[in-house]
């Protein structure tokens, strides 16, 4: 009888420390689901914000980040920065007939000059909205909106 009592309390102390296990093991689960949640709530958010204007992102990717660089800062003294740039934000009309009509001779951005070349490219209205907007909106910029299309610059 005594012996079956000393073997009953050593079963219900391994099962509880058996219980005491699993349960923090459960604890640790939890806290990863919501975790692994944030994670892709995260990257949800910064997709939203990298496509506010995806078309013209993929364009940019395409057509204008091997000089003007994915972060929009160009490289000093070669390609002028378009992220914060006040040729851009200044003059939009300028801008858009530098993309479209390729650009030479000196200019200035941010105090610094550049006297390079920027070759023209072929773009509809469409795309040409798309790319404006992409460049007015990202990095920090804040140059507002353009409609090409219907000549709102
Ligand atoms: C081959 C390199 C190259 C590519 C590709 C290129 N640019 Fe440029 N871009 C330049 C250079 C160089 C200048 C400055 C030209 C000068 O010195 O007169 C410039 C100037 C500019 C300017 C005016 C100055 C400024 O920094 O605000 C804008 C706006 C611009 N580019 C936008 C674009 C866009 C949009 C694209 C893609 C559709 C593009 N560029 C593709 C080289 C490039």
């Amino acid at each position: 009888m005594k012996i079956n009592l000393a073997l009953l309390l050593k079963i219900s102390l391994v099962f509880s420390l058996f219980l005491a296990y699993s349960c923090s093991g459960n604890d640790k689960n939890k806290e990863q689901d919501p975790a692994a949640v944030n994670e892709e709530a995260i990257k949800d958010e910064e997709n939203k914000t990298a496509s506010n204007f995806p078309k013209g992102e993929q364009i940019y990717v395409a057509k204008c980040e091997v000089c003007h660089q994915k972060n929009g800062e160009g490289i000093s003294g070669s390609f002028p920065p378009l992220a914060k740039s006040d040729f851009l934000l200044n003059d939009k009309s300028k801008a858009l007939s530098a993309i479209l009509n390729g650009l030479d001779g000196e200019i200035t951005v941010n105090g610094e000059k550049y006297n390079t070349l920027m070759p023209a490219f072929e773009f509809t209205d469409e795309e040409s909205t798309d790319i404006m907007n992409y460049i007015l909106d990202t990095w920090g910029n804040n140059g507002g909106k353009v409609d090409v299309v219907n000549g709102k610059l």
